[in-house]
C-alpha cells in the first residue's frame, strides 16, 4: 500500500458487521475462561492480552499503523515523545554504559540524556551534526550502545545525514535511533537510510490538533543483536526476571520491541490511554493530506520571510538558499515540515515587540499542529540551558521558531507582515 492508504487503513481492517471507525477498547483488564490460559500469557507463551499497562488493542492498531508507515516490524505507544526516547535507549542502556547523540535535538531530550541519564549512570558523549566521520569514530567507546538523532532537529530544522550516521554507528556494531517527529513518516522513512529504531513524539503532525500528549518507539526488526551478544546481555541471554527467556531466541528480529513491551513497560508503565490512542488514530488518518498542506505553506512563508528587510536569517530546509537544502533534496524530496527559524535584525526587545503584535499566529510551547504558533526557545523551551548549552545545541539566543498550520497562508502572511510593520 502507498502511504496515503497506510494512513487510513494500516494496522485496522474490521470483519463482517465490525464497527468502521478503530474503535476504543477502554478496559484495564481482560476476562479468561482457565487459570492455564492466562498463565500462558504471563510466561509470554501465547500473544493475548492481560492487562493494558502492557498492551491493549486500541493501542496496538496504532501502534501496527505507524510501524507500517515507518516500515518496520512492530511498535509500541508511549504516554509522551519523552518516554519514548527513553525507553528507545534504556531498552539497550544501562549504568556503566555510553551512548553517542547529536547535540542539535530537542531541549527535553538534551535534558534528558544529558542530565537524568548521566545521574542513572550512563555516560553520553554530544557530537556535532555536521561532524565528518573521522570525528563522529572519535567519540565511540568500548562500552558504547547506541547513536541517537533527529531527522530534522528541533528547533533549527536542520536536516541529519542520516546514511552518514548509520554507517559510523553499524561499523561499531551499534544501532541508530532516530526521532522522526517533524517529517512524519509521509515524508522521511529514516529506516530506508540505515536507521534501526525510530521514535516519535505524536503529540506533534501525528495527532495534529494539538489533543493529546504522546510517542511511539517503531522497531525495524533489522538490526542482528545476536552478532554482539556481549553488547546487548538484555537481549541476547536469559531474563531472570521471564523465567530465563532469550528474547532474540524467542522473538527473532522483533526481540527489540518485545522487550521494551514486556520488560519496560511492565516495570516503569506510561502507555498512552486508549482513549489518547483513538485521537492519535484520528490525526494519523489525515496525516498525508496535512503534511502536504503543512509544508505548502511553510514554503510559501519562509519565501516571504526571506524577501523581507527586517529578517536577518531563516532557516527551512525547502528554501534554496538554505544549508541542508541539499540534504533535504535526498532526505526530504516531498518536503520537510511546517516548522522553520529565523531571526530579526535589531536586539531581543524587537523579537518580543513583533511577537507581541502577531494577531492570528499565537505564542505557544508547541509546533506542528493545525495552528501556527511561534515560540522563542531562549525564553521558553530551552530557558534552562545556559548561552554556552544553547549554542552548543544549535539555538541561536534571537532565533524564533515559527510552526506553519493549516490556516489559509495569505491570512497568515497578512498577520507576518503587520506585525514585521511594527517597528
Ligand atoms: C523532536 C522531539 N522529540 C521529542 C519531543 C518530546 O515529546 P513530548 O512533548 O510528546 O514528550 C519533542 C517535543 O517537542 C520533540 O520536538
Amino acid at each position: 500500500m502507498k502511504k496515503g492508504t497506510e494512513c487510513v487503513h494500516a494496522g485496522y481492517s474490521p470483519a463482517n458487521g465490525e464497527p468502521r471507525q478503530m474503535p476504543i477498547c477502554q478496559s484495564t483488564t481482560f476476562k479468561y475462561e482457565s487459570s492455564d490460559a492466562m498463565g500462558r500469557l504471563f510466561d509470554l507463551e501465547e500473544p493475548g492480552y492481560f492487562y493494558t499497562r502492557l498492551q491493549n488493542p486500541t493501542n496496538d492498531r496504532v501502534a501496527a499503523r505507524i510501524a507500517a508507515l515507518e516500515g518496520g516490524v512492530g511498535a509500541c505507544l508511549t504516554s509522551s515523545g519523552q518516554a519514548a526516547n527513553f525507553f528507545a535507549c534504556f531498552n539497550i542502556c544501562e549504568a556503566g554504559d555510553h551512548m553517542i547523540a547529536v547535540a542539535n535535538i530537542y531541549g527535553g531530550t538534551f535534558n534528558l540524556f544529558g542530565w537524568t541519564f548521566r545521574k542513572m549512570g550512563i555516560d553520553v558523549t554530544f557530537v556535532e551534526m555536521d561532524a565528518d566521520e573521522a570525528a563522529l569514530e572519535a567519540a565511540f567507546k568500548p562500552n558504547t550502545k547506541l547513536v541517537f538523532g533527529e531527522t530534522l532537529t528541533n528547533p533549527g530544522v536542520r536536516v541529519l545525514d542520516i546514511e552518514k550516521f548509520a554507517r559510523v554507528a553499524h561499523r561499531h556494531g551499534v544501532p541508530l535511533i532516530i526521532d522522526n517527529t517533524f517529517p512524519t513518516p509521509v515524508n522521511c522513512r529514516p529506516i530506508e537510510f540505515g536507521a534501526d529504531i525510530v521514535t516519535h513524539s505524536t503529540t506533534k503532525y501525528m495527532d495534529g490538533q494539538g489533543v493529546a500528549v504522546g510517542g511511539v518507539v517503531v522497531d525495524s526488526g533489522r538490526f542482528d543483536w545476536t552478532a554482539y551478544p556481549q553488547r546487548f546481555p538484555g537481549l541476547c541471554t536469559p531474563d531472570a526476571s521471564y523465567h530465563g527467556l532469550v528474547y532474540t531466541e524467542r522473538f527473532g528480529n522483533a526481540a527489540y520491541i518485545t522487550k521494551l513491551v514486556t520488560h519496560l513497560m511492565r516495570d516503569l508503565g506510561s502507555i498512552p490511554s486508549p482513549q489518547n490512542a483513538f485521537y492519535l488514530n484520528l490525526g494519523l488518518q489525515t496525516l498525508h493530506v496535512r503534511m502536504k498542506r503543512h509544508c505548502e505553506s511553510a514554503l510559501a512563508v519562509a519565501k516571504f520571510l526571506e524577501s523581507r528587510p527586517e529578517v536577518a536569517w531563516i532557516e527551512y530546509p525547502g528554501l534554496e538558499s538554505d544549508p541542508c537544502h541539499a540534504l533535504a533534496q535526498k532526505y526530504l524530496p516531498g518536503g520537510s515540515c511546517g516548522v522553520m527559524a529565523f531571526g530579526l535584525k535589531g536586539d531581543r526587545a524587537r523579537a518580543v515587540r513583533f511577537m507581541d503584535s502577531l494577531k492570528l499566529v499565537t505564542i505557544e510551547t508547541h509546533v506542528a499542529d493545525c495552528h501556527t504558533c511561534i515560540l522563542h526557545p531562549a525564553s521558553h523551551t530551552h530557558r534552562q540551558l545556559s548561552d554556552e548549552q544553547l549554542r552548543e545545541a544549535g539555538v541561536r539566543p534571537d532565533l524564533m521558531r515559527l510552526s506553519v498550520g493549516l490556516e489559509d497562508v495569505e491570512d497568515l502572511i497578512a498577520d507576518i507582515q503587520q506585525a514585521l510593520d511594527k517597528k
